[in-house]
């Protein structure tokens, strides 16, 4: 135990003994006296680590998915909660609030932008409440439920579900890795969208830490709280310790395809048809691309057979060419493994192992697509993805529940008349200035260039490809300001912002749970009309 750890519990022990609640020794700075209030609420020292103890930057490198908030001039948490049980973070909302010391949840640590363990704000002192132990999947498979700790991983989930059904299913994202709690507060889509919508469309209950350290669920939150956390980003409204999933239906075998043409091959061609025909495809089947150096890859899940994909495919995208030789009859579950690791016949077991890719430096930014983009448009787009700095597109076609489920019954917006969500994304591996400046402007650059064809009024973007580049947060009179958070919130948003900053001030008005973007409170004189 860490010299400090074991002065903070004979002070802890010593305030417990001589007052029943944790005063502030004397002497102590805001972070001590945070530490002291945690272990007299019970939370171990063993969970509890500061920049001193030897394991501190392992615990905080161990979900980071993105290097690019791993630097020396970057705030690091003053301190990293490893809450066990929910008392802890009951303990760590109660006590930061008490002591100055903010709480940034991390659940899988996938946020675009690091804001689960890294602030912009050289000022800020917070703790990462870290939930990777809040990770039980229990499936309820007669009811064709399951409770969902916040830091099981989606492969966890998947894995669980598919252990205890052939026939029961979970729609949410393709990263295995990515963590239930932050997915599924901003959405959270995947190849079961067309078919069943976002993850957040399929969340029943919560248990959720509110902004007084209370442990609420769906009754005791109310139905507007429940609204907020079901797609209005993480961290803003509390801290998530579990999700109640309604599972859906699958059949025993599902077909899986990926076809890859290349310039040569009519890909401008493709990708330009696609964009009007895979949002219109039948719901049980997606078909998403990635568009790389010279070419495009075509993947597809359809819940059904080869033959009668093909049938499909040869009605409504003929010229794609798709044949049997392409399919994969295999169960939902492998389906997840084929389009994690782009193999089918790679153990289940790869979706538990929750140390993923190599890390990486990533910027990504979205768009959503309202018409189709002109073909000579996409002609140009290889030249940009033919440099040598370049990332890659991902295509993600939307239609089917995700155009029929209202835009207000969730925060998430995006719903009638987009085609496809257009992920800008960019990773790479060396350190430096010269390699960030690089792949940062290819990224920006070929987002600028794209503005005359994508949604406007506002340029929308989804909110867990996070994007700082979109405004981030200012405050005024001490707590986020509505107006600045505006330029941001709008385009994750659009019409819902305003309702998630109501909800806001109602369950967190003095704006404890805050980071570059999070919700801000609803200033009182504008009021909001069913709240
Ligand atoms: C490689 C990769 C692939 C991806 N693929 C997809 C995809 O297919 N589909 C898709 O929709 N998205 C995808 N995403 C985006 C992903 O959904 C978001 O990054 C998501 O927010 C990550 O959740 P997390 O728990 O891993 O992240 P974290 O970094 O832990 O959290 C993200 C945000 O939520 C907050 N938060 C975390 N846990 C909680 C909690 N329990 N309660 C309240 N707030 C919390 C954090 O403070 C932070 O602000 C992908 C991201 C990556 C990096
Ligand atoms: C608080 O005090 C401890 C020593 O008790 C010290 O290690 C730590 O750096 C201080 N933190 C801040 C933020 O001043
Ligand atoms: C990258 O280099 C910077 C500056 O030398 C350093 O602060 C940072 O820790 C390095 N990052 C990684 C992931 O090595
Ligand atoms: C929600 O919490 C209340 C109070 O603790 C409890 O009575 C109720 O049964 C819970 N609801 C559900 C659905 O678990
Ligand atoms: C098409 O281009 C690829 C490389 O982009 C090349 O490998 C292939 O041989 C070309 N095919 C034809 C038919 O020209
Ligand atoms: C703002 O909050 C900080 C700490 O939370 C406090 O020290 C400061 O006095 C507050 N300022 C105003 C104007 O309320």
């Amino acid at each position: 135990m860490p010299g400090i750890l074991y002065q903070l519990v004979v002070a802890a022990a010593i305030c417990a003994l001589s007052s029943g609640s944790i005063a502030v020794a004397s002497g102590l700075n805001a972070t001590d006296s945070f530490l002291v209030c945690l272990v007299g609420a019970g939370v171990p020292p063993r969970l509890l680590q500061t920049p001193a103890s030897p394991s501190y930057s392992t615990t905080l490198l161990s979900s980071v998915r993105n290097l690019r908030y791993v630097t020396s001039d970057i705030q690091r948490p003053v301190a990293i909660v490893a809450a066990t049980e929910p008392a802890h973070a009951q303990a760590a909302v109660r006590c930061g609030r008490r002591h100055g010391v903010r709480v940034r949840a991390r659940s899988g640590g996938h946020d675009y932008e690091g804001l689960s363990y890294a602030s912009l704000d050289p000022g800020e002192r917070f703790a990462v409440l870290d939930l990777a132990a809040f990770r039980d999947v229990r499936v309820d498979s007669a009811r064709a439920e399951a409770w969902a700790g916040s830091g099981a991983t989606l492969g966890e989930v998947y894995y669980a579900v598919a252990a205890a059904s052939r026939v029961l299913a979970f729609p949410a994202g393709i990263c295995p890795t990515v963590g239930v709690g932050g997915h599924l507060s901003g959405g959270g889509f995947g190849t079961l969208m067309r078919r069943y919508g976002l993850a957040a469309d399929n969340v029943i209950d919560a248990v959720l830490v509110d902004a007084d350290g209370r442990l609420l669920n769906r009754t005791t939150m109310g139905e507007d709280l429940f609204w907020a956390i079901r797609g209005g980003g993480g961290e803003s409204f509390g801290v998530v310790l579990s999700w109640k999933l309604r599972l859906v239906r699958v059949p025993e075998t599902v077909t899986v395809f990926t076809v890859r043409r290349s310039i040569n091959q009519s890909a401008s061609h493709l990708i330009t048809k696609w964009q009007a025909i895979a949002p219109a495809l039948p719901s049980d089947l997606i078909l998403r691309v990635a568009v790389r150096s010279q070419h495009a890859r075509f993947e597809a899940l359809f819940l059904g057979r080869c033959s009668r994909l093909l049938e499909h495919m040869r009605v409504h995208f003929p010229d794609l060419g798709v044949t049997q030789s392409d399919c994969e009859e295999i169960s939902w579950i492998q389906s997840t493994v084929y389009f994690a690791f782009y193999s089918s016949s790679k153990p289940l077991e790869l979706l538990l192992d929750r140390s993923g890719e190599t890390p990486r430096y990533v910027k990504a930014k979205s768009d959503y697509v309202q018409e189709p983009i002109p073909r000579h448009v996409w002609e140009r787009t290889w030249s940009w993805l033919e440099k040598p700095e370049a990332g890659l597109l991902i295509l993600d076609p939307y239609g089917g529940r995700m155009g029929s489920i209202s835009p207000s019954a969730t925060p998430f917006p995006h719903r009638k008349g987009n085609l496809y969500n257009l992920q800008y994304y960019s990773y790479w591996f060396e350190n430096g200035t010269a390699a960030l400046e690089k792949r940062m402007s290819w990224v920006r650059g070929l987002y600028e260039e794209m503005e005359p064809y994508v949604s406007k009024n506002p340029r929308t973007g989804y909110v867990n490809y996070r994007d700082l580049d979109l405004g981030t947060n200012e405050l005024e009179d001490n707590v986020t300001s509505y107006a600045r958070a505006r330029i941001w919130g709008e385009k994750y948003f659009k019409g819902n912002f305003e309702r998630l900053a109501a909800v806001k001030a109602m369950a967190d008005p003095n704006d404890f749970f805050r980071n570059e973007q999070s919700i801000p409170p609803l200033p009182a004189a504008k009021g909001w009309g069913s709240i």
